[in-house]
């Protein structure tokens, strides 16, 4: 249990500052406090009968001290409110979690590996979920095949998206191509969907059937590591791949089966920083990249920054390789880590791979649900928020 060892208050009266028995000190606001009085309801469900309206912008604290031998914190204000804090919901609150520690990789990766049974409990679900959030993919073996074997494994990350594309997209051959995807051709690394505001969070990669001549591996790199490396050897290519956003298009003027006709457009930069300045998103798919429409000056240097994230993602040093057979699936971070595949002979229909999406919020959910059901704690560490437009 937390507590508190000691309050003091400013000459302002604007803040107290607690000092914790395990250690460190924290300057607490008095508009923060008086906001966050539990008397006011629970901010984290939304039930709350307080609002930040009714605060007096001028408001002073004319006492705080613990009490409960430090256990909670009762406050003053000059308004003659009073409010008493848990001090282990303050510090929680006021001292977060250390973030994930994320686990970047490159070509020789062993990534994690589940079984579908494993998956379905509690336990299982929840190191899925976890190892995903860690090292951006897993492999799942002995998925069925059918439609409802990937429907129940897609449901390990919450509800399916449904998009343009459907529900599910089924990744064939096809004579009479419309997305690249159905053609035979290798594929660079990339990220779906970079074309929506809000591109797919999590998606699964379920192979029905491989090529039965060989080729058609898929490959994976870790947009983080990508990024990581370009931060520590390419700062300036860094600097202008998180802070100038490009345009990302998907154009189609006909619906065909499985699409509708469509003219999306986003724009977002490559990788995303969050306020911490941590990377938390990458956007990229080159075939869906519409014209650069920066200044001429920024044209040129942004090619340049370009061209260094682009050669790294087609390194064989940062592609992890695998040919996937029947009943295995990928399950990755589509906001995180790149995807494609080795080219294939032409054989129509028998290369097969089902994939569907689920919204990146869902996921994460999910697993900070589990972890606190389970009492694994952990489950307010901050996690990767993606990349958005
Ligand atoms: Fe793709």
């Amino acid at each position: 249990m937390t507590a508190i060892i000691n309050t003091e208050l400013d000459s302002s009266r604007r803040f107290a500052q607690v000092t914790w028995t395990g250690g460190g000190s924290v300057a607490c606001n008095v508009l923060w406090l008086r906001d966050n009085c539990p008397s006011g309801g629970d901010k984290r469900s939304g039930f709350r009968t307080f609002s930040v309206g009714e605060l007096d912008p001028n408001l002073e604290l004319e006492r705080a001290e613990a009490t409960d031998a430090g256990a909670c914190l009762e406050v003053s204000f000059s308004d003659g409110h009073v409010s008493h804090f848990d001090a282990t919901w303050l510090h929680a609150r006021l001292q977060p979690a250390a973030p994930l520690q994320l686990r970047t990789w490159r070509s020789s990766a062993a990534l994690p590996r589940h079984q579908f049974e494993d998956t379905l409990q509690d336990e299982g679900h929840l190191s899925l979920l976890h190892d995903i959030a860690q090292w951006g993919a897993a492999v799942v073996s002995d998925v069925p095949l059918t439609v409802d074997g990937t429907e129940a494994l897609a449901a390990r990350f919450g509800h399916v998206r449904e998009t343009d594309f459907g529900r599910l997209f089924d990744i064939m051959s096809e004579p009479d191509v419309w997305t690249m995807s159905q053609s035979t051709n290798a594929m660079d690394p990339h990220t779906d969907d970079p074309f929506r505001y809000n591109p797919s969070g999590a998606s699964l990669l379920h192979c029905i059937d491989a090529s039965p001549t060989g080729g058609g591996a898929s490959t994976l790199v870790d947009g983080f590591e990508v990024a990581a490396t370009i931060r520590r050897e390419h700062p300036q290519a860094f600097e202008l791949l998180t802070s100038v956003s490009v345009p990302f298009i998907r154009y189609r003027s006909d619906s065909v089966d499985q699409g509708d006709a469509v003219n999306m457009q986003a724009h977002a930069p490559v990788i995303r920083l969050d306020r911490d300045g941590d990377v938390c998103g990458i956007r990229f798919h080159e075939r869906s990249m519409g014209s650069l429409d920066l200044d001429p000056d920024l044209t040129d240097r942004y090619y340049r920054a370009l061209i260094v994230f682009t050669k790294l993602i087609r390194d064989r040093e940062f592609q992890w390789t695998h040919r996937l057979q029947p009943g295995e699936a990928l399950m990755f971070d589509n906001q995180r880590v790149l995807h494609g595949r080795t080219g294939f002979d032409g054989d129509p229909g028998r290369r097969h791979l089902r994939l569907c999406t689920v919204d990146r919020d869902q996921f994460h959910s999910k697993l900070r649900r589990l972890a606190e059901d389970l009492g694994r704690g952990g489950h307010d560490r901050k996690l990767p928020a993606g990349n958005l437009s």
